[in-house]
């Protein structure tokens, strides 16, 4: 069995992205919305599987975002739309070290 071995990317510092906010960057081309919910960090494609839809201006809750356009919802931990429980919206690996915020975009 392979490992999967993480290739974080550094890509904002923690303090840039407040406990129940979101923010959008910019990681080898792609838009990914970062999550900072309850503690837990979540990093999500950044533009809604519907019609594109910026997820980071979405509201947060229970673990989930509604999308701001027309109020498509994703679990911010599986990208699952809640639904058609169908994985739509791709997730991403991320951790907090060291004050600052890194994503994996392999994971
Ligand atoms: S673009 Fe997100 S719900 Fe339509």
């Amino acid at each position: 069995m392979q490992n999967h071995v993480h290739n974080w990317i550094d890509v904002a510092a923690e303090e840039d992205c407040v406990e129940g906010h979101a923010i959008e960057v910019l990681v080898e081309g792609e838009l990914i919305a970062v999550f900072h919910d309850q503690g837990q960090w979540y990093a999500m494609d950044g533009m809604c599987a519907h019609q594109g839809g910026p997820i980071a201006q979405g509201h947060v809750a229970d673990g989930c975002v509604t999308c701001p356009w027309h109020g498509w919802q994703y679990e911010l931990s599986t990208g699952i739309q809640t639904i058609n429980r169908q994985p739509l919206q791709k997730t991403y690996a991320v951790r907090a070290i060291d004050g600052r915020v890194e994503i994996d975009m392999n994971s």
